[in-house]
């Protein structure tokens, strides 16, 4: 079957969505056209191309691209495609080159993509080749940054980054607030996991909390009985204070509260999330008095999202620096990033904590990551039956508080359900 826009809009309905979403690959296909070809699309952070020459590659939906600092210190998104017969041109995952060069027949593109050199360029006089014409250059892509985290997009018209972050992007700026300096840097390397299954189950995980409380209850008592043997001298344990609020309450849930916003955003916290009782370094809370002073200081710190999501590819913790990216490759494929950050100015224990949170929560590893995965993978494989075509998310339906530029309702409703598939509407339909 091929959708029309009507019918691209039924699979989306008030408390139900239909499970084509998940399983069909010409919703798939659909969705990289139009939910990748108008969002804006997180790229990667400035500070892992810190000199001009570096690189990073990834897939922005199906195309590869390449993220480059050029000589005068510009960042560009360019389409990782040779301007000649279409080869891909950068086939690591980051690099430093002085200028780009096809491994096919040899083509030079400077580091904005703009097309150098073509070997023995005998032959082509009056042929209506013409070298200068920017057709020939690698092709770049609108982007932008905001604190260094950078964005691109294929939109011809987009809004302007920040305004289209909206409210979360209280977030992003309350992660490089946590910085004494007000920076943050990519550090510690990627974690980069496939998952076997459709990229928005991930993004729908994040702020369900109806879930941890059962799929990581043997995990939470596991380290609770731990935790229990540790003579009573024993020094403090971060382990200890990262893993238990995974088995939080249904109650201490509600009370985080949800918020959504335009374009498919939305973070559950605020005023408190499982991030709330970490304990603080008194070195780094002495660097942020320092910086900022006492009350500057509270307000930054008390700002306690759990996740935030920018709808559709990125994900942030910012009580622990570390986000994780969403590359779909395929209908039942995902590739999951997980990068953490230093807080420039800050003790070194923060990173060594936020490397920490990584490899506790979101690693393959881990003891959290993989009981959420094997819930995706099981949601995928239990979508193939026909038993119904319906998923459904009731939970606090008519209830969600209108405050202007936000929608709130308590932690454990499905507003970050009901936020996300708006968006989903809106670029499947009216943006196509
Ligand atoms: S395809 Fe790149 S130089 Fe020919
Ligand atoms: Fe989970």
């Amino acid at each position: 079957m091929s959708y029309s826009n009507a019918s691209i809009a039924d699979l989306v309905q008030p408390t139900k969505l239909h499970r084509n979403l998940y399983v069909d690959p010409q919703v798939f296909d659909l969705e990289m056209q139009r939910i990748w070809g108008n969002a804006w699309i997180y790229i990667g952070h400035d500070s892992q191309v810190p000199q001009p020459g570096d690189y990073i590659t990834l897939n922005y939906g199906k195309m590869p691209v390449v993220m480059v600092r050029d000589r005068a210190g510009a960042v560009h998104v360019l389409h990782n495609r040779c301007g000649h017969k279409g080869a891909k041109l950068v086939d690591k995952p980051c690099g430093k080159v002085n200028a780009f060069r096809c491994c096919y027949h040899g083509w030079t593109y400077k580091l904005d993509g703009t097309l150098a050199g073509v070997p023995h360029m005998t032959g082509y006089e009056g042929t209506g080749f013409d070298k200068s014409d920017p057709q020939y250059s690698m092709q770049k892509l609108t982007s932008a940054s905001h604190r260094g985290f950078v964005f691109a997009t294929l939109n011809a018209n987009p809004p302007a980054l920040r305004d289209w972050m909206g409210g979360a992007g209280d977030v992003l700026d309350n992660l490089c607030d946590r910085s004494p300096e007000g920076e943050v840097e990519a550090a510690g390397g990627v974690l980069r996991y496939e998952h076997e299954c459709n990229w928005k189950l991930f993004l729908e995980n994040l702020n369900d909390t109806m879930h941890p409380m059962v799929v990581h209850q043997s995990v939470v008592d596991a380290a609770l009985d731990y935790i229990k043997t540790l003579p009573e001298d024993s020094p403090r344990r971060d382990e200890a204070e990262i893993i238990p609020p995974f088995g939080a309450s249904y109650e201490a849930f509600e009370a985080t509260g949800i918020t959504g916003f335009k374009y498919g955003h939305h973070y559950d916290g605020g005023k408190t999330s499982i991030h709330a009782d970490y304990s603080v370094d008194p070195d780094y809370e002495r660097a942020m008095l320092d910086a900022y002073g006492p009350e500057r200081t509270r307000e930054i710190l008390t700002f306690n999202t759990h996740n935030t999501l920018f709808y559709p590819s990125l994900t942030i913790k910012s009580a622990v620096q570390n986000i994780r990216v969403v590359r779909p490759i395929a209908v039942d494929k995902t590739i999951i990033e997980t990068w953490s950050f230093r807080l420039k100015g800050a003790p070194e224990s923060m990173l060594r904590r936020t490397l920490l949170y990584s490899r506790l929560i979101n690693s393959n590893g881990s003891m959290v990551g993989p009981d959420d995965l094997t819930a995706y993978f099981r949601v995928q494989q239990g979508l193939q039956s026909s038993a119904s075509d319906w998923v459904e998310m009731h939970r606090n339906y008519g209830a969600d508080q209108d405050l202007g530029d936000r929608l709130t309702n308590t932690g454990t409703s499905d507003l970050d359900m009901r936020t996300q598939y708006a968006a989903w509407k809106h670029y499947m339909t009216e943006a196509a």
